[in-house]
């Protein structure tokens, strides 16, 4: 079976991570969406809530698994069983943090092996930071993120008056 692990902050999951899980559902047999138990980041959602989100939008597939992960990536593929490390690479900018976590994660463990999937251009300028940006601030995300994404979004806005 071959497996890959997609990891990520997704907070909130946009329609680039969508598109990112889809693309490796048609290379692989198995995506297994790690989110990050962020200490440091003070995520927008709970980690319970970013696995929620991203459980509930891909219910129907069932190549998608989702779980939490904390400390060092590699650690976790390994405890997973899996080699292969999904990222998406949208822009130019994006390249040179993603080589170095490339070559961080080989150094830790010469096993592992990090696949670039692009997403469709029309979502390249895409972020989860400007997605809450944008929504924080009044803009209309919808085509951005999932409906669902969009009317949590809107409850934080309401539960805590930020976006
Ligand atoms: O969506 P993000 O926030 O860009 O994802 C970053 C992520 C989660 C892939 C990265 O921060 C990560 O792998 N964190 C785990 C800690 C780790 O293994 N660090 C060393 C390898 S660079």
């Amino acid at each position: 079976m071959k497996l890959a692990v997609y990891p990520g902050s997704f907070d909130p999951l946009t329609n680039g991570h969508v598109d990112l899980i889809e693309r490796g559902c048609r290379i692989f047999d198995r995506v297994l969406v790690a989110v990050l138990i962020n200490s440091e980041k003070a995520p927008l959602f709970s980690v319970e809530e970013r696995i929620a989100m991203v459980r509930a939008i891909f219910r129907r597939e069932p190549k998608v698994r989702v779980k939490a992960f904390s400390g060092l990536l590699v650690d976790f593929l390994r405890a997973e069983k899996a080699t292969v490390l999904v990222r998406g690479l949208r822009v130019v900018s994006d390249f040179e943090y993603e080589f170095q976590m490339a070559l961080m994660n080989r150094h830790l463990d010469p096993d592992v092996e990090t696949l670039f999937l692009t997403p469709k251009e029309e979502l390249s300028y895409l972020s989860s930071r400007l997605v809450k940006e944008v929504h924080r601030l009044g803009g209309d995300v919808s085509g951005l993120v999932p409906p669902l994404v969009r009317r949590a979004l809107g409850r934080k806005v309401r539960a805590n008056g930020k976006g």
